[in-house]
């Protein structure tokens, strides 16, 4: 692991723990995401290559459950809907790096950063048609 990648790690975690613990009653988030992630921004944005690296590993580790296409099944929802599309890139990175215990989703916190922002960059490029109507949060793209 390079210095640079231990130093966004620690000041990622840094910045999220203590928020992880005081806003777990808001629901308003994505998954009770706390706040703070909300705005956290991808490493890899507009990196030509994040979205083939990502979809690699989620062929390998969430196609299982979620399908090939994202689409979901069983008690498995489809990454291609609303809610997922609504979240911003740092909600999707704190939700596949923490998953939920009750629900089923596995905690992927055994991926490195880059590996989790990879997968966010393919999660994102589900679906095909870009969300309409484009939420209000997203208009610094
Ligand atoms: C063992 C089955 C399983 C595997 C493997 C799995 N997931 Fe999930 N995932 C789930 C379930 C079940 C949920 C629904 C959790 C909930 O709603 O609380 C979920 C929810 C999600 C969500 C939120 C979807 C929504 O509709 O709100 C994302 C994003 C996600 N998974 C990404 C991933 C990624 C990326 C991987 C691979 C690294 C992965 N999952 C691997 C079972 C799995």
């Amino acid at each position: 692991m390079t210095f640079r990648k231990r130093l966004g790690k620690a000041l990622l975690m840094a910045g999220i723990a203590p928020v992880m613990l005081a806003a777990a009653a808001d629901n308003q988030n994505f998954h009770n995401a706390p706040a703070a992630v909300k705005n956290v921004k991808s490493p890899l944005a507009g990196q030509a290559g994040a979205v083939q690296a990502g979809g690699k590993l989620f062929l390998a580790k969430c196609r299982r459950c979620h399908g090939t296409e994202g689409q979901g099944g069983g008690n498995t929802p489809a990454l291609t809907r609303a809610e997922v599309r609504a979240a911003t890139d740092g909600e999707l990175f704190w939700f596949i790096a923490n998953g939920s215990e009750e629900t089923g989703m596995p905690a992927w916190d055994n991926l490195s950063d880059t590996e989790r922002w990879q997968l966010v960059a393919f999660v994102r490029s589900l679906g095909g048609k870009p969300a309409s109507p484009a939420p209000a949060a997203s208009t610094t793209k």
